[in-house]
């Protein structure tokens, strides 16, 4: 993090009694406090229609706090002077809800600078933006003026139509450079280090393109189920779940071109070359190129779980995918006739969030002439969650007269290397948003562009919506029709070891 302080500001969390602010929010925000990055004038306000003390809120926020905070960060009195700078104000999203929250602030913390974090289910995102408007609680654009910036939660529609309606709504509402909207991915440390790598380092650009890539492979893979929100997650499924934002992301900041700075226009607009430049997967080529399931019962380290159909919530017939593995390509000149594999899915052998670049073969004619026992090309690994670092795997000589070669990987981890965890991404992403910095947070377009690819695939499956999808063991690493889509080319699914900590 860039260690700037924000001006003084007031962060107002709509949806305050929630599961997000409990748990992510409060300790991010805890987090900085304890660093000393919150200015003196910083002052929280969570807001929702629970009716509920002040007391209660805070027994709530420090039992979340002491579960979720870094190991490093936790001191009672640090508490003590973080739980003085919060109040819990709950109230409705009508025009007497915004009026009662806008005359506290003003009672309470003057005209300042307002940080707004949409911490409530979509549904209620723009009614929020709507009502603060219309309160005045956005701050005229004036250089004086004090500022007012709204973040975002995912997810960020529904499809295409309604995330360009939310778009129209905070248009009308926040400018676009005072709207943030999150995928939290983009906080992750080593999600950032993927431009680091990239770009501060002279040995992989030249080999990052299709003369000596032969494909890259990307897992976002879950243990977890739905969690208790089987009703929400059956109305969602893995394509807009995950794909759509975390793996698009993902995608884009392994394969964009270098931007020309560091900044929040040059670094999105190269996200948005690179969507657009996505090849989209028409209906007629949906079966060849994609694959969906759900997780059937089994075993999830060493704890039997149900299937997914017979979780709560979940219809029982629901043609929801728990799974997708796809099969896309870059159509620019980088990366012609690269395939990107993506695949994603929950009850998942390990939770792992991993890109895999794999080089293309050299000549088999030196050391590796025997064809049943081909040499094993290279391949970085980035792993962006857990365990955190990079690694390459080469060949080496295996000491001794023979001529016998061996492929060995090497490791780089964060946590060896810096002697600290990475930072929670919800940290960084406040601050920045505190500070005005939109580089880590996703543009309009870029929204769009990212439903633009997926939208022909939301209608391939309601298309197929009458037939059953294939199933997984819970536990497994997915169902046997990803594995047939990699091997129809040739190839396989593959993780890299995971160095021991
Ligand atoms: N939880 C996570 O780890 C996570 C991760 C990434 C993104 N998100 C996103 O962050 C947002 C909040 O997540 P969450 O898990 O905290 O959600 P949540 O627990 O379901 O909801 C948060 C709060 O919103 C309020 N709320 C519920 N329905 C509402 C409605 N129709 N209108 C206005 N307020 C309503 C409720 O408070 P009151 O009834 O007291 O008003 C509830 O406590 C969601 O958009 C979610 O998709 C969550």
């Amino acid at each position: 993090m860039s260690g700037k302080v924000p001006d003084p500001f007031t962060l107002v969390i709509f949806g305050a009694s929630g599961d997000l602010t409990r748990r992510k929010l409060i300790p991010a925000v805890y987090g900085l406090f304890a660093d000393g990055l919150l200015p003196d004038g910083f002052r929280l306000v969570g807001y929702a229609r629970t009716e509920k003390n002040q007391d209660a809120f805070l027994e709530e926020l420090r039992e979340g706090v002491q579960a979720s905070a870094r190991a490093d960060s936790w001191d009672p009195q640090t508490w003590h002077a973080f739980a003085k700078r919060i109040r819990y104000q709950h109230g409705g999203y009508d025009a007497d809800g915004f009026r009662i929250l806008a005359k506290s602030l003003e009672q309470t913390h003057g005209p300042g600078n307002l940080l707004f974090d949409l911490a409530t289910p979509p549904v209620a995102f723009a009614p929020i933006a709507e009502g603060l408007h219309d309160t005045g609680l956005v701050h005229p654009e004036t250089p004086d003026a004090p500022w007012s910036r709204i973040i975002v939660e995912k997810p960020f529609g529904h499809d295409l139509a309604s995330a360009r309606e939310l778009n129209r709504t905070l248009r009308r509402t926040f400018s676009e450079t005072r709207t943030f909207r999150i995928d939290h991915y983009l906080g992750k440390e080593t999600v950032q280090n993927l431009l680091v790598l990239r770009f501060a380092n002279a040995i992989f650009e030249p080999v990052w393109n299709q003369k000596y890539v032969d494909h890259v492979q990307i897992t976002v893979s879950e243990t977890i189920g739905v969690e208790g929100r089987g009703g929400y997650y059956d109305q969602t499924g893995a394509l807009r779940d995950i794909l759509q934002n975390h793996m698009m992301h993902l995608l884009c900041l392994v394969a964009m071109e270098p931007p020309i700075a560091l900044d929040a226009h040059a670094i999105r607009d190269e996200k948005v070359k690179l969507l657009r430049a996505l090849r989209p997967i028409p209906q007629k080529c949906f079966a060849e190129n994609v694959v969906r399931a759900q997780y059937a019962a089994g075993a999830v380290g060493g704890e039997r779980v149900p299937g997914y159909r017979d979780e709560a919530g979940v219809a029982p017939g629901s043609v929801t995918e728990t799974y997708v593995a796809l099969k896309t390509f870059v159509d620019n000149w980088r990366w012609a006739g690269v395939p990107f594999y993506l695949r994603t899915g929950k009850r998942l052998a390990a939770r792992i969030t991993d890109v895999a670049i794999h080089f293309k073969p050299v000549p088999q004619v030196l050391f590796g002439a025997d064809a049943d026992h081909p040499l094993k090309p290279n391949q970085l690994g980035i792993r962006i969650q857990p365990n955190e670092g990079i690694s390459l795997q080469f060949q080496t000589k295996v000491p001794g007269p023979a001529m016998e070669v061996r492929p060995y990987q090497m490791d780089f981890g964060y946590a060896s290397a810096f002697g600290r965890e990475p930072p929670d991404a919800y940290e960084r992403l406040l601050l920045d948003a505190a500070l005005g910095d939109s580089t880590l947070f996703i543009r309009a377009d870029e929204v769009e562009a990212a439903w633009e690819f997926v939208e022909p695939l939301l209608e391939a499956c309601e298309h197929e919506k009458d037939k059953a999808l294939p199933t997984y063991a819970a536990g497994s690493w997915g169902p046997a029709e990803a594995d047939q889509l990699m091997e129809a080319d040739g190839r396989k699914w593959e993780l890299m070891k995971r160095p021991v900590r």
